[in-house]
């Protein structure tokens, strides 16, 4: 069943004997707009949980359609499919997710240190990018955006940017090479300290990405030791590390 707001009648596919249960729920939506709604819009581009166009409502759980398959569900379960809740949809199951586009220019992007340039140009070690590389898996579905309660819940969009936009920065944050400072926004204009580490981001990542322990937690403990710990406060204070640049890792 698909609701399609603002339309008061939903759309069912025709019996659940048409469905193969190999099928995931797009083919479902196709189905139905083939057959009963030729207007209805579904906004899907890779079929391959790689695009993150497909991205909406299932039972209310946030999910991939073209990656959900319909033997997830028992043969006489309806399924509910609506649009992602968060964000304002702009038909049927298409929802206009460009608000989070403005929180990624928000983010101050990489800052090398020049005197880490060698001849043969910047140096890293796999070891060195191995935490990063997990946050550089996604690909910007959206699901975690959708689910977490500070932005679905409260509508806190103006002081939470959100658990994707905690992973990239402290995809940033924690590049070996980067010297840029991003605390003061993480904790100012990003609000780390709204995100209340529930792990429901965490939990409906398609790419398994651990968003609150690997990324959120420690983005949050870097902004406790810099503005609540007083030993190392003072000594920051006094050495001027904020300055130059340096940051305190975890
Ligand atoms: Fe939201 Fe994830 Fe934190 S769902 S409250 S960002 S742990
Ligand atoms: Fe690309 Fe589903 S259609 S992720």
């Amino acid at each position: 069943m698909i609701r399609r707001p603002p339309r008061s009648t939903p759309l069912y596919s025709s019996a659940a004997s048409d469905v193969y249960k190999r099928q995931v729920v797009l083919d479902v939506i196709h189905k139905i707009q083939a057959e009963q709604a030729n207007d209805l819009a579904i906004r899907w581009n890779c079929k391959a949980g790689k695009c993150g166009s497909c991205s909406v409502e299932i039972n209310g759980k946030p999910k991939l359609s073209c990656m959900t398959r319909m033997n997830e569900y028992r043969k006489d379960e309806t399924i509910i499919i609506t649009p992602m809740k968060t964000f304002p949809v702009i038909k049927d199951l298409v929802t206009d997710v460009s608000w989070n586009y403005y929180q990624n220019k928000r983010i101050k992007p990489v800052k090398l240190a020049l005197e880490s340039k060698t001849e043969k140009g910047y140096v890293m070690y796999q070891k060195d990018i191995d935490r990063v590389q997990e946050f550089r898996k996604c690909i910007e579905w959206y699901l975690c955006q959708d689910v977490c309660h500070v932005l679905r819940d409260h509508n806190r969009k103006d002081v939470f940017v959100g658990p994707r936009f905690m992973i990239r920065a402290a995809g940033l944050d924690m590049h070996p090479l980067d010297v840029e400072d991003r605390i003061p926004d993480i904790r100012d204009e990003f609000g780390s300290g709204y995100c209340n580490i529930t792990r429901c981001c965490t939990d409906v990542c398609p790419e398994n990405i651990v968003i609150t322990d690997n990324a959120i937690i420690p983005l949050k403990e870097r902004v406790a030791d810099r503005y609540y710990d007083p030993i190392i406060w003072l000594s920051n204070k006094v050495s001027g590390l904020f300055q130059n640049g340096s940051k305190t890792e975890h």
